[in-house]
């Protein structure tokens, strides 16, 4: 633990580079970090009759997570108990059963081995069919619409493990009566760098967006509306330990996301009243909510309506997956301009994406970066030390918008759930705000 201490002197701001291409830490990760967190996993409205299944990773896991004719949620490993084939090969889709399609061993969509072909001749009416059903993930909870699955048993509620995190979360999931969807399937590519620095950029990086989209600010926003976007104001937040947003100061209450239609405007000025009644004046009202993530890789945009997990693939390589969540009560123009809005700049074509697709692949990978030299050198993540303080009102700590403290925050939640031998050493957020039942929402 020392060492890993070493990897992330956070406090400091200083990181270890091997964190972002050292294949020893990365099989670490995937065990202590992945195996141990509650992972995004899939918009309930993806599944909304029984039988309707969503395929994804939970890790370098594959798992399977689908709705059962009593309407609950579960979720099994993609791996059939023989010979380790996939159950379930489509990426989403509705089944009575998964069938495996090398010697047709049959699970039901709860995931216990229904039949097995000849089993008579093959098994001698031996096997015990109820010990070789998928193996479960042991833990599935929905936040507001939002699935997260969780491997370890002992890992304490999704509710707690995301803690003052809701707060900022309802703002995106509970701003209207009906909550939310996704639409329009979901767009999955690849790319080169370390899930880390996608995940740690959607925590807290506000400052990359005066250089990394100067072009995009500039052909997309009047030359005084980019102006002032270098001279922005605003928080970084970080409510718990790992988890961070980021938050503008906007003083006409529109969104700053850019390109944000007249449709959507007008459905945002039509549900202001009503945002506010549910959530307050303060999360609704002068400020542009913009970037956040989840420890470990589950980010979203507020203002430009996309959801993202960050998948690991190798040391050095993700695949990012995207998601458009609307209210659903909106009318259908305005779920449209939802939709091309997030295509047109945070699609893999995306104006905005390539430009943070392109860093992320000269920081690790393609950059040179495990060469013998530059490894020993450290990163720099020191914005704003010695800055952060509390917030009279908002829960969590903050610091200016251009502040690493978020960075900081996820480094050392890292490290800590890497040091860490069980959930037994590992902190469970304080929670200060009060979570807002709405158990009847998304149903
Ligand atoms: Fe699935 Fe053989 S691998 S039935």
């Amino acid at each position: 633990s020392s060492q890993l201490k070493e990897l992330s002197e956070s406090e400091g701001g200083l990181l270890d580079r091997r964190m972002f291409f050292d294949p020893e830490i990365y099989k670490v990760e995937l065990e202590r970090v992945f195996a141990r967190s509650w992972s995004f996993l899939c918009h309930e409205s993806q599944l909304a009759k029984a039988g309707d299944f969503f395929s994804t990773y939970i890790g370098a896991d594959a798992v399977v997570v689908t709705r059962q004719r009593d309407g609950s949620i579960s979720a099994v490993l993609n791996s059939c108990r023989h010979r380790g084939m996939k159950v379930c090969r489509a990426d989403w889709g509705n089944a009575k059963a998964f069938t495996c399609t090398y010697h047709g061993w049959s699970y039901s969509t709860d995931g216990s081995l229904v039949s097995v072909p000849s089993e008579e001749y093959a098994y001698y009416n031996e096997i015990d069919k109820s010990k070789l059903g998928l193996l479960r993930v042991p833990q599935v909870q929905s936040y507001k619409g939002l699935v997260f699955g969780c491997f370890d048993p002992e890992a304490p509620s999704l509710v707690d493990f995301l803690g003052d995190m809701t707060y900022y979360l309802d703002i995106l999931l509970d701003r209207v009566d009906g909550g939310t969807e996704v639409i329009s399937g979901v767009h999955k590519w690849k790319m080169r760098g370390n899930w880390k620095l996608a995940a740690e950029q959607f925590s807290g990086d506000n400052y990359h967006t005066i250089s990394s989209h100067i072009s995009v600010l500039l052909s997309e926003f009047p030359p005084e509306a980019a102006d002032a976007f270098m001279n922005i104001d605003g928080l970084q937040i970080n409510p718990a330990e790992g988890h961070g947003v980021g938050v503008m100061y906007s003083p006409t209450g529109a969104p700053f996301s850019a390109g944000s239609s007249e449709a959507i405007l007008r459905w945002r000025d039509e549900t202001r009243q009503e945002s506010i009644n549910r959530l307050g004046k303060e999360r609704v009202e002068g400020m542009s909510w913009t970037h956040a993530n989840v420890f470990p890789n589950f980010s979203y945009l507020h203002d430009s309506s996309v959801l993202r997990v960050w998948m690991p693939k190798s040391p050095t390589e993700m695949e990012a997956w995207s998601w458009c969540i609307v209210d659903k009560k909106a009318p259908q123009e305005v779920k449209n301009a939802w939709r091309t809005q997030a295509i047109r700049h945070f699609s893999p074509g995306g104006t905005w994406e390539q430009d943070d697709g392109e860093n992320w692949s000269y920081c690790s990978g393609a950059g040179g970066q495990e060469g013998v030299v530059t490894r020993l050198s450290k990163l720099h993540v020191e914005m704003g030390v010695g800055h952060e303080r509390s917030h009279p009102t908002l829960p969590g700590k903050v610091g200016h918008t251009y502040s690493e403290q978020n960075q900081r925050s996820l480094y050392r939640r890292w490290a800590e759930f890497m040091a860490a031998e069980s959930w037994k050493d590992i902190s469970v957020p304080v929670r200060t705000a009060e979570v807002i039942d709405r158990s009847d929402m998304a149903k």
